[in-house]
């Protein structure tokens, strides 16, 4: 594997492999020296295009596990807001020779065209509404070690699907682990026939949700929308928001972060023992350490890229 674009890509046997390294690595946090030197002298740089506190933070960690040289590069505050192209900031950090590059950026497709422009592997970390496979990975390895396995297991995907990268990539991935996914959402913010592309049944109403082993709600996308997709916040909350009052004994609940409190979960849903939320943060870590050994460390195995090929 040169790149991680999609959660598609890796099918059931990738997926799980990749989460069987992250349980390996997961082990490394209980040392008094949390690192392996897996990566020593390379470098990992993050090149964020939009706001992100648990990404960036998992990525960076991640790589100095592995040891590796890590550079976090923002759009704001960098030559980005010099008017400097994707391109030629692609072409300046691919002058320091990384080994990996991490990108999130808000247009889909972003992580697939920046492939045409460097040699390091491409980690998709969300690009636009389309996808974010390490969320999948993190969110089906915290389910997989809550549960044991996901063969059977109902789980229930609650909110902004329409805007969502991480709807796509982590609804398909519990799907490719064997769960059964739900989508509910109001219908101006469910795509028609998502449901059918991703294999998921959709509905517009909570009724039901007392079948699902696990709730995972979504953050509504402001910066997505174009106004008008919802009457209020106040009435999306009314139908929508999950409490635990909506959810019975032995429910669990999931969310991406960063979370509205009050407006697609209450906060003392968020607070209370069903909530998995920070141990999804914690397993985005060993993912990703996961995915950046993958790539970089197994690269050996990986096909040459084309720009390769011709040189
Ligand atoms: C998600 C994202 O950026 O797509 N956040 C994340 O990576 N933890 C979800 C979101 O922003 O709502």
């Amino acid at each position: 594997m040169n790149d991680l674009l999609t959660i598609e890509q890796l099918g059931r046997s990738g997926i799980e492999r990749i989460l069987d390294r992250a349980d390996e690595f997961g082990g490394i946090a209980a040392r008094e020296v949390q690192k392996v030197p897996a990566l020593r002298g390379k470098l990992v740089i993050n090149l964020f295009y939009e706001a992100s506190t648990r990404t960036t933070s998992s990525f960076e960690l991640a790589a100095k596990r592995l040891s590796a040289d890590v550079i976090s590069v923002r759009s704001s505050g960098s030559s980005v807001e010099k008017g400097e192209s994707f391109k030629d900031t692609v072409a300046t950090l691919d002058a320091y020779d990384p080994a990996a590059i991490v990108l999130r950026h808000p247009r889909a497709g972003a992580a697939a065209l920046m492939t045409r422009w460097t040699n390091a592997a491409v980690v998709n970390a969300g690009d636009g509404a389309h996808a974010h496979p390490t969320q999948a990975l993190l969110d089906a390895q915290t389910l997989r070690s809550h549960f044991g396995s996901l063969d059977g297991r109902v789980i229930w995907i609650v909110g902004d699907v329409a805007h969502s990268r991480v709807a796509r990539s982590t609804a398909t991935a519990l799907n490719l682990l064997g769960a059964r996914v739900v989508l509910c959402a109001p219908p101006t913010l469910m795509p028609p026939m998502i449901g059918m592309a991703l294999g998921c049944e959709t509905t517009h109403s909570l009724d039901g949700l007392e079948e699902a082993d696990a709730v995972y709600a979504l953050r509504m996308q402001h910066e997505r929308m174009r106004g008008g997709d919802i009457p209020s916040l106040a009435e999306y909350a009314r139908c929508y928001r999950i409490g635990l009052e909506r959810m019975r004994p032995g429910q669990v609940l999931m969310h991406p972060g960063p979370v509205n409190r009050g407006v697609e979960v209450t906060g003392a849903a968020v607070d209370s023992p069903a909530s998995l939320i920070t141990r999804q943060v914690s397993a985005g870590v060993a993912v990703r350490m996961a995915v950046l050994y993958e790539l970089v460390a197994g690269s050996e195995l990986a096909t040459p890229r084309a720009a390769e090929v011709a040189a």
